[in-house]
């Protein structure tokens, strides 16, 4: 984590390690989803918010790609021909990858990269570097993609080139976020609309890390497409798992095994609490999206089973603590939960629920304060 705030620091450590000044910056939020877990791959809504954390890439042009940053020492050389590495850097070899495939080709680049967005704690640090590189490097090549296509090369380089197959959420909050806003975007249709969502939010780190690439995340993919092939069964038109009515949930668990019908009860009732969700948010009932964001754990523990004990543990303890809501949010296994509460009482809850989980755990879990920040922009 950088103190002094990524765009000083990636300018500093550009000159320390080229050194000369940058020619072009960009910088790119992470995010939180307030709701929809595991819906972006199944043709449901998501809601998230870009967050006031955020990671900005510099360039200048050179011959050969070399990429340095503020948390590992050296300078990494990597050719777009090569291989992935399970390096960092992959992500920005696949943004170079996916930059040429639309005619933004480069010779090369110098680039740095600073950021205090979390690092596989669930608020999307990937997207965070592959939006912010993308929108740096098309810059220094004379470009400006459509957000659109910023989205898409983001995306491509992370599923096609990192390995992750992941939605098109995180790239796309980090695109089209704006101040005092969450993003309700339909992953069927791609369609966007902006919802009010002021205030701040709590996070508490459970201090887990999950990597998304070999592990269950990719498990779970698995088990949605074969629940999806097993729906089509009973209902031979359905397009994704997320266009099942709640009311067929019943015949769903009498056909289908145990695991992949829990499965498809998280789909289909996160998919209705979001759209809910957006009601709520948009009459200013917080009491009531708080109690969503409850639920929303729930389905994620009981029948997605992408939770763990200490986000269990947090989420049980905010509750208790006098939290209006509380979740795990991103990808899963490990990560953040967010907490709402009421300004006032806030710190009190954060205070508590540090405290007791201490007694639990036998350490402190960190907490940091996010609010509904803007996308993507270049930094001159
Ligand atoms: C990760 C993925 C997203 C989404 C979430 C789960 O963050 O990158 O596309 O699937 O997990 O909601």
């Amino acid at each position: 984590m950088v103190k002094q705030g990524p765009r000083h620091a990636g300018q500093a450590l550009f000159h320390e390690v080229f050194g000369t000044a940058p020619h072009v910056g960009a910088s790119a939020p992470g995010r939180v989803n307030l709701l929809g877990e595991h819906t972006d791959y199944n043709g449901g809504p998501v809601l998230p918010i870009a967050l006031d954390r955020r990671t900005v890439v510099h360039v200048r042009p050179a011959h050969g790609f070399r990429f340095a940053s503020t948390l590992e020492p050296g300078v990494v050389e990597r050719r777009l021909a090569e291989e992935p590495r399970g390096h960092w850097t992959d992500y920005l070899v696949g943004v170079l990858r996916e930059l040429a495939a639309v005619g933004v080709e480069l010779p090369g680049a110098d680039l740095t990269v600073a950021s205090n967005v979390p690092a596989g704690a669930g608020l999307s640090s990937s997207a965070a570097l592959t939006v912010s590189a993308a929108t740096a490097l098309a810059s220094l090549a004379g470009k400006r993609l459509a957000p659109e296509t910023l989205v898409e090369v983001a995306w491509r380089a992370e599923t096609l080139y990192a390995g992750v197959r992941c939605g098109r959420m995180d790239q796309t909050i980090s695109v089209f976020g704006r101040a005092g806003k969450a993003l309700e975007f339909d992953s069927a249709t791609g369609s966007r609309r902006m919802v009010p969502f002021t205030g701040t939010l709590r996070m508490i780190d459970s201090g887990l890390r999950h990597a998304l690439v070999a592990g269950e995340y990719e498990h779970r993919r698995i088990e949605c497409e074969e629940a999806l092939r097993r729906c089509r069964k009973l209902m031979p038109d359905l397009n994704a798992l997320a266009d099942i009515p709640v009311a067929a949930l019943p015949k769903i668990a009498r056909h289908l095994p145990g695991t992949l019908a829990r499965r498809v009860r998280h789909v289909v009732t996160e998919t209705a609490r979001v759209h809910e969700a957006v009601s709520v948010l948009g009459r200013g009932r917080k009491t009531r999206f708080g109690e969503l964001l409850y639920a929303g754990h729930e389905s994620l523990r009981r029948d997605f089973e992408s939770s763990c004990d200490e986000a269990d543990t947090i989420v049980a303890l905010a509750r208790k603590a006098g939290a209006t809501g509380a979740r795990l949010t991103g990808g899963g296994w490990g990560g953040v939960v967010i907490i709402l509460a009421p300004e006032r009482s806030a710190d009190t809850v954060v205070a508590r629920v540090q405290n007791d989980f201490a007694e639990e755990y036998g350490r402190i879990p960190q907490a940091w304060e996010g609010k509904a920040s803007g996308g993507v922009k270049v930094e001159r």
